[in-house]
């Protein structure tokens, strides 16, 4: 019988693998030492030209279907392990038969749930991943893959640039379908549960587990995240123009949720926009070292996911990419937060801290909108919080908490008369008669 190798392209090398040399015995030079979750089938990581694949034995059909699947999530923007090839009509050269094998490339930074903590699994990071895990049920299942193997073996964890994100790892038993039933996703959710309570009793047991975890309802939480997050992003919300604040709502109502968005893609469409949210979750203090990195303010938490949530959507009505939010950044600081905090009467300024003042613009906005129903511009909201509120405040009540929005560098924050503006001739605004509105505002990172 012939080797045959399918590899995707520019992966020749494969070919170069000691593929007649069953997996277990293949020499420790090929063999890379990372740690490895636990699995039926044996997998070894190899070194290749310098990257790093996992090799699974298993058979022919079961890594054609796996490699299939692992292709097409890919496709459909989720993250899972990327297929490489897989190999089949293997023998020794004594003509014995050997198992075909899938070759996937190693998932950098990723690691296998036990690898996340070195000594005990504290109850953060174990709310952490599964958090991680319910966002990637729930994208898997809104894109009609019904996992029925779902567990924390069968998934990586990474670290990236603060987000904690799951990434699927084994597709062996998946299927693909238009769209999935209700007893398909309750199925992975019991399959989920049952194993996460194995994985969390096994924790346990190598006394390795946090004492004030209890492991079963530590895996039932699973599915209670899942229901939350499906219940709220599962029904693609239309907005039309002039209901910026139904996006906020949204955007808030995940962040009071405990999640945070990566994504937010608008899909133009007759009568509105339709609006893609995409969860993700946060490591603690990202927001504030993301604004920092890109605005140099420096807030408290929870200020600055506000910020930050302001400053996407920001991006987003620009048409501008997740890519260029440096240079976004540096227009919002100036177009946006410039101006806003530049309402504060001279006498108050120094008194109350620009972020600060900017945070509460924000929620006043908020409460406005909720109250008016409708989309209130930024700088009406702005006007109007400076009339009816730091105005009417005493002085005192203005002088809020001393970290709050100290900015590092003062240098790219003045703070310089800029009282009567309209921030909806700068192009901040969701009014359809404004000309630089974006009608089609793109869709970003889709
Ligand atoms: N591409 C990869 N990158 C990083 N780790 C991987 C990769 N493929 C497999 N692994 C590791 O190997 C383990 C077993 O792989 P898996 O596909 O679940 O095997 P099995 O089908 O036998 O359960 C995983 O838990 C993971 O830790
Ligand atoms: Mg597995």
């Amino acid at each position: 019988m012939a080797l045959r190798v399918t590899a995707a392209a520019g992966e020749h090398d494969l070919l170069f693998l000691p593929w007649d040399i069953a997996l277990e015995d293949w020499p420790e030079s090929t063999i890379v030492a990372l740690p490895r979750g636990i699995s039926r089938h044996i997998v070894r990581f190899v070194r290749l030209t310098g990257d790093v694949y996992a090799v699974k034995e298993t058979i022919e059909p079961i890594a054609q279907h796996e490699y299939d699947l692992l292709f097409e999530l890919g496709r459909r923007g989720i993250p899972c392990v990327d297929p490489v090839g897989i190999v089949g009509g293997r023998t020794t050269p004594d003509g014995e038969e050997l198992p075909a094998a899938i070759v996937t490339r190693h998932l950098q930074f990723s690691l296998p749930y036990r690898a996340l903590f070195s000594t005990t699994l504290r109850p953060d990071t174990a709310n952490r991943l599964i958090d991680a895990l319910a966002v990637l049920i729930v994208r898997l299942h809104l894109v009609g893959f019904a996992w029925g193997d779902c567990s924390l073996s069968n998934t990586l964890f990474r670290r990236d640039a603060g987000a904690f994100a799951a990434y699927l790892v084994d597709a062996e038993t998946g299927e693909i379908h238009d769209r999935l039933t209700d007893g398909q996703r309750y199925y992975d959710l019991e399959t989920a549960e049952i194993n996460l309570g194995g994985e969390m009793l096994d924790v346990e047991a190598s006394g390795r587990l946090h004492p004030s975890i209890d492991p079963i309802a530590m895996s039932q939480q699973v599915r209670e995240r899942y229901e939350t997050l499906w219940h709220e992003i599962s029904a693609p919300e239309t907005i039309g123009y002039g209901e910026r604040h139904r996006l906020d709502a949204r955007v808030r109502r995940l962040n009071d949720l405990g999640f945070d968005v990566a994504e937010l893609s608008v899909v133009s469409q007759e009568g509105g926009s339709m609006i893609r949210v995409t969860p993700k979750v946060v490591d603690v203090g990202h927001h504030s070292r993301r604004l920092m990195r890109l605005t140099g303010l420096d807030v408290e938490e929870n200020q600055a996911r506000r910020l930050l949530n302001n400053l996407d959507t920001y991006r987003v009505e620009l048409g501008m990419r997740p890519e260029d939010e440096e240079v976004v950044a540096h227009r919002w600081v100036a177009e946006v937060f410039e101006p806003v905090t530049g309402l504060v009467p001279a006498e108050l300024r120094g008194k109350l801290e620009p972020a600060q003042m900017f945070h509460e613009v924000l929620e006043h906005r908020w409460f406005m909108g909720e109250r008016l129903r409708r989309d209130v511009p930024l700088a009406e909201a702005a006007r109007d919080y400076v009339a009816s509120v730091l105005t009417t405040k005493p002085d005192e009540k203005s002088v809020l908490g001393q970290r709050l929005g100290t900015p590092s560098d003062m240098t790219g924050l003045r703070f310089e008369e800029t009282a009567e503006l309209d921030l909806s001739e700068l192009g901040y605004t969701s009014d359809p008669s404004d000309p630089s509105d974006p009608s089609e505002p793109g869709n970003l990172g889709d």
